[in-house]
């Protein structure tokens, strides 16, 4: 192929990472389990669990798991199972577990075959490792203009890359690596355009927070930081985590990442022959663009906001989600002090937008969940409109107006004691919710005034 001048380079890869953009968070998805939960028809009813488990067997479906817990709706307690997909007759057993059940709840991935309305969702932190399995496409698989694609040392780093994401599980430390003399100078490159930018052009929270990741993360143009670094530092300042994927992810799987404060990072850099160009999110995109906002407290709830509002809701309103994220958080522009800035990773990890997207040549609109997510975006070209945000705060505070608006008959709460999302359905979690808030807003008063 021949060169291409640097514009043409930027134009190409920008176009490139949009394609890959949209196919990383889009597709199918794939996990089939479902569900179930219920409580017996008379609270403490003797020998119900084994009652109900017979039901299951006597149908011939398998379970992965069973729970059993102190009822938040009822008095007693109430199971919870997952059955697994294609084993025994589903329906049959449903619909027995259904005349015997005082409560039944369906929570399926596989919610099109009428047998549920709620998409299953990780509900604990650990279930993240799902996704590992669930990816639509494996990292190490490149395609014929990939930079790497006949370059069979970067194939066997990519595969090398992509294992240890894929056989990465929740609570061990993430993979250290021992990045190439060759991958290094690559970073060098990438960081040291950008870093020239990031003064005038990045957003007032992402020049605080730059500083601190060259002291703590090892954030130099002669060193790529390590995930596990960047991860512990953002834990201590948001409670915002990093873990590996080894590809690419369904929009919900991504998004569902988020409500637990988790994003999932690559780990692999692009091509060295090409520095400026990547067809798909790699290092430099992560750690430049992404990580330094997550340290952010106001930016951390905002991209966790999407997250919730995404768990559990229908296809269409995924599909707005994740749009809303497109114009946020990768393309995002705010106002400062009268000046256009950028916040969005894909614009933070870009010589060429970066410059671009604060010129006079696209176009601006404010940014309005229920109008941002409809906007369609274009894939071969740069962005013509780019939606601005007030603040991060006024950003949240629309998104979860906007997450009200998604038909579900629930609330969902992270709790970050258990790391898992506490499922509001009952008057009572509401009442013990409340009591939660005001001995909270009591301690703030107590301390006002004292001050
Ligand atoms: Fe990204």
């Amino acid at each position: 192929m021949e060169m291409l001048t640097p514009t043409q380079e930027e134009m190409f890869t920008k176009n490139k990472r949009k394609l890959n953009h949209a196919g990383s968070y889009e597709g199918p998805d794939t996990s089939k389990s479902t569900w179930l939960l219920f409580s017996p028809a008379t609270p403490d009813e003797a020998g119900s669990l084994a009652r109900f488990l017979s039901i299951f067997s006597s149908h011939g479906v398998n379970l992965n798991h069973i729970e059993s817990r102190s009822s938040a709706r009822r008095p007693g307690y109430e199971f919870m199972v997952e059955c697994e997909h294609g084993s025994g007759n589903f329906g049959a057993a449903l619909e027995e577990l259904t005349q015997i059940a005082g409560y039944l709840n369906v929570i399926s991935r596989n919610y099109k075959d009428n047998i549920s309305t709620v998409p299953w969702f990780p509900r604990r932190i650990r279930d993240l490792d799902r996704f590992a399995s669930q990816i639509l496409s494996y990292g190490a698989e490149l395609d014929s203009d990939h930079p790497g694609f006949t370059d069979p040392v970067y194939r066997d780093r990519r595969k090398y890359f992509a294992d240890i994401a894929f056989n990465y599980r929740h609570g061990q430390p993430l993979p250290h690596v021992d990045y190439t003399k060759e991958e290094t100078q690559t970073w060098g490159a990438v960081f040291k355009k950008l870093t020239e930018l990031y003064p005038t052009h990045a957003c007032k929270e992402h020049n605080h927070v730059f500083p601190l990741m060259i002291e703590n993360c090892g954030y130099r143009e002669d060193n790529i930081p390590q995930l596990e670094d960047v991860s512990n530092f953002l834990k201590d300042c948001t409670g915002f985590t990093l873990r590996p994927v080894a590809g690419l992810l369904s929009s919900r799987d991504f998004l569902a990442g988020l409500a637990f404060r988790v994003f999932h990072s690559t780990q692999y850099i692009r091509h060295h022959s090409r520095p400026l160009y990547t067809p798909e999110p790699d290092v430099c995109h992560e750690l430049l663009g992404h990580a330094p906002l997550f340290a952010d407290p106001a930016f951390a709830q905002f991209s966790q906001e999407i997250g919730l509002a995404s768990l559990g809701a229908p296809d269409d309103f995924i599909e707005k989600l994740a749009t809303c994220f497109w114009f946020t958080v990768e393309f995002g522009l705010c106002r400062q002090e009268g000046q256009l800035k950028a916040f969005g990773a894909g614009l933070l990890s870009s010589f060429g937008e970066l410059q671009y997207c604060l010129s006079d040549k696209p176009e601006l609109r404010e940014f309005e969940p229920s109008v941002t997510g409809e906007q369609k975006y274009p894939i071969t070209e740069y962005q013509p409109v780019y939606f601005v945000a007030q603040s991060f705060e006024s950003a949240k505070e629309k998104m979860i107006k906007f997450a009200q608006t998604i038909p579900r008959e629930f609330g969902v709460r992270y709790n970050p004691y258990t790391q898992s999302i506490d499922i509001l359905d009952s008057p009572r979690q509401m009442t013990d919710l409340l009591k939660q808030i005001r001995t909270e807003m009591e301690l703030l008063l107590g301390t006002m005034e004292k001050l």
